[in-house]
């Protein structure tokens, strides 16, 4: 793995515009959010024939499902007759979709089954009436989608988490603590500058400071999967929620993983538009390895909601304050906030080609 960190050098901030004005995100819909992978769900989710999982992934409404030969696939929420919904959001299970609108039938594979009363000229051809499919795959329990063809696959996307990953346990063998959903009146990136970071930790997050061993975090950009990771310790006996080691991982765009020995969470950060996120965070843990280290894991998720709700709390009033528009830019420090620096250089990368409004 290689990092990148020591290139980094003192930086001016993003234009305070990024941050709040509509073009800016109407650019990144196209430029960013549909070219990468976005983790969507669980797998265990869509475990069975005919689970699914519906959501609005931004402007694009998506249903990923498991068919009746056990493929898990991915479409767009849209029927091709006049776009109506095949689902509403949220999990279900159904042996085919059926039109919420005119009740026109698709297999779960995508196959157009049945179009009442238009029989002899749309079903002619099922193949080509068929679901708008997207791409999907799994990595390590989690569904991700992607609706760009021309992307990477999912593994060379991740790069260098993979090897990280390899280091702790894999979610197979952990128990599934299910998960919990913020909104947050705040741009994607005030949330990834402020994920990038650990220069916030002493004043925003005082539980979470005082169980690291702070002089001890490693914080380092990963040009291989585009991500920056945080090599940390915690302080034995602090905090009953953490013990060992962890690494925590902000990926471009919108992608937040948290290994430790004991325990795993992962985070998808939505941009709904350009002044607010929901975010969701999926948690995993290992019960009797952490009591073994006098761990108690039913103390891992409160303490780990605590430190979303300080960082929305904290995002929330810098967001205003960008969409001032009097914030005149300013500076990052190579030492104290290497990875926000690398977060906004691939931010500015994205948008080189965006024309300024006149
Ligand atoms: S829109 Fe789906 S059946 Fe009419
Ligand atoms: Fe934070």
């Amino acid at each position: 793995m290689q990092s990148f960190t020591a290139e980094l050098i003192m930086a001016t901030t993003l234009p305070h515009h990024y941050y709040h004005e509509p073009a800016v995100y109407a650019y990144e819909c196209e430029h960013i959010f549909r070219r990468h992978w976005w983790l969507v769900g669980v797998e265990s989710a869509v475990a069975e024939k005919g689970n699914y999982l519906a959501l609005n992934l931004m402007k694009w409404p998506l249903v990923v499902v498991r068919d009746q030969q056990a493929t898990l696939r991915g479409f767009y929420n849209l029927c091709r007759h006049r776009a109506g919904p095949l689902v509403l959001e949220g999990e279900g299970r159904c042996r085919d979709f059926v039109c919420r609108y005119h009740g026109w039938r698709y297999a779960c594979s995508g196959e157009l089954l049945k179009a009442p009363g238009f029989e002899k000229d749309v079903v002619a051809d099922p193949q080509a009436m068929g679901l708008l499919p997207i791409r999907v795959d799994s990595w390590n329990g989690m569904v991700f989608v992607c609706l760009d063809d021309s992307a990477p696959d999912l593994v060379t996307w991740l790069g260098d988490i993979v090897p990280v990953a390899a280091k702790f346990d894999a979610t197979s063998t952990m128990h599934y603590d299910g998960d919990v959903t913020r909104q947050a009146a705040a741009n994607w990136k005030t949330y990834g500058d402020n994920s990038c970071e650990g220069y916030h930790v002493g004043m925003v997050h005082r539980n979470l400071g005082s169980s690291m061993q702070r002089e001890s975090i490693r914080i380092d950009a990963y040009d291989n999967g585009k991500f920056v990771g945080f090599d940390v310790s915690y302080e034995p006996g602090r905090d009953q929620s953490r013990a060992g080691k962890g690494f925590w991982i902000y990926k471009f765009p919108g992608l937040l993983l948290h290994f430790a020995d004991y325990a795993f969470n992962a985070e998808t950060v939505l941009p709904l538009d350009a002044n607010t996120i929901r975010l969701r965070r999926w948690f995993w843990s290992h019960a009797e390895k952490a009591g073994a280290s006098g761990i108690d894991t039913a103390s891992i998720r409160p303490n780990s909601e605590q430190v979303i709700d300080e960082d929305i709390a904290i995002c929330e009033l810098v967001q205003r304050n960008l969409a001032s528009g009097i914030y005149p830019g300013g500076t990052l420090s190579p030492d104290r906030e290497p990875g926000t620096i690398y977060f906004q250089r691939l931010v500015r990368d994205a948008l080189s080609g965006f024309a300024e409004p006149e």
